[in-house]
């Protein structure tokens, strides 16, 4: 096991919602485990033999109670999805004692608490970031304002907490009730200059949402960011890859993303965010024999036309060979 992961065990499993589990995890040692910030997140390891090795990543809920008591139990909610993929792996197999491998926290939607308010808007499991962002808010009695939407509020987790927490600085959404889509135009227009947004949900929501505060004239470092969901998919195939400088061939299963195929042949690939937004893992592409799919949100329009580099943490071929200049 690299040592990049931690040993943990679930020591709780809670049906949140008909789709959520929410799992706490301890050391497996009882030994304490990296502090964490609201935001932050984790890579869950996890190796069916049906699907390969693959790598998830989850925000952290916060620990045992709060976020600052996390150094002793880290708490993550899991969507299953509809795909036969991590997620339903996860809810069919985890149980109280499952022992698992998970990389200390990271965090790239880091909030401010230097932030005269805070607007956090949250889509369906995009929640989970947001909830321990709520709390952590409220634990400094900093000035914020919540929306939290999704299908119908059977399925959105938390949604109890969140009320009961935020009380009338929360705006709960239901997508399925007669209001419509959330008014992201009148949440931002009345906000005071001093607000920073955090979105967390699937790329739709995120979209909008930055959409209008340009309209309204927000500067772009006000509004950050986290795409919780995938982009769609399409229909996967595997494919090899052959790595030009290196003559290396590495076959890339139906279920893992070129990165993770790469680092299981003992590959060190530049990487970060394994998410297509920070820009640290494309590799130039000297040869494809299908379409790239780009699932990115680094690379420019013209850079995924051309065709002539692809990120190797979420993007894939559909095709049969790809070559690259690595
Ligand atoms: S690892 Fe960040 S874009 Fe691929």
């Amino acid at each position: 096991m690299p040592k990049e992961y931690l040993d943990v065990l679930v020591r709780e499993v809670t049906q949140l919602t008909p789709r959520v589990r929410e799992y706490l995890l301890v050391s497996t040692d009882g030994s304490p485990l990296p502090a964490c910030e609201a935001g932050a997140h984790i890579e869950l390891l996890i190796a069916p033999q049906a699907i390969g090795r693959t790598v998830r990543h989850y925000s952290l809920t916060g620990g045992t109670g709060s976020v600052d008591d996390s150094r002793m139990a880290y708490r993550i909610a899991v969507q299953r999805e509809d795909r036969p993929r991590g997620s339903a792996f996860i809810h069919d197999t985890f149980a109280v004692g499952t022992q698992l491998a998970i990389s200390p926290p990271k965090n790239e939607f880091r909030l401010d608490h230097r932030d005269g308010k805070s607007l956090l808007i949250a889509g369906g499991i995009g929640i989970t970031p947001v909830f321990a962002m709520l709390r952590s808010l409220l634990r400094r009695k900093r000035n914020f304002e919540i929306a939290y939407t999704g299908r119908s509020r059977s399925e959105m987790a938390y949604v109890d907490a969140v009320e009961r927490l935020a009380g009338d600085r929360a705006h709960i959404h239901c997508n399925d009730a007669a209001g419509g889509m959330l008014d992201l135009k009148a949440l931002f227009a009345a906000q005071p200059a001093n607000t920073k947004a955090y979105i967390c949900g699937p790329a739709g929501l995120i979209e909008a949402a930055r959409a209008t505060a340009a309209a309204l004239g927000w500067e772009p470092q006000r509004v950050r960011s986290e795409l919780f969901t995938p982009p769609p998919t399409g229909h996967e195939v595997a494919f090899e890859v052959v790595l030009a400088q290196s003559g290396r061939t590495v076959q890339v299963g139906q279920h893992t993303s070129i990165l993770d195929a790469l680092k299981s042949a003992g590959m060190h690939p530049l990487f970060d965010c394994r998410r297509g937004e920070c820009g640290l893992c494309p590799l130039p592409v000297l040869e494809a024999d299908g379409p790239i799919a780009h699932r990115d949100r680094y690379l420019s329009d013209e850079e995924k036309a051309s065709g002539s580099t692809l990120c190797i943490c979420v993007s894939r071929l559909q095709g049969s060979r790809l070559v690259l200049d690595a």
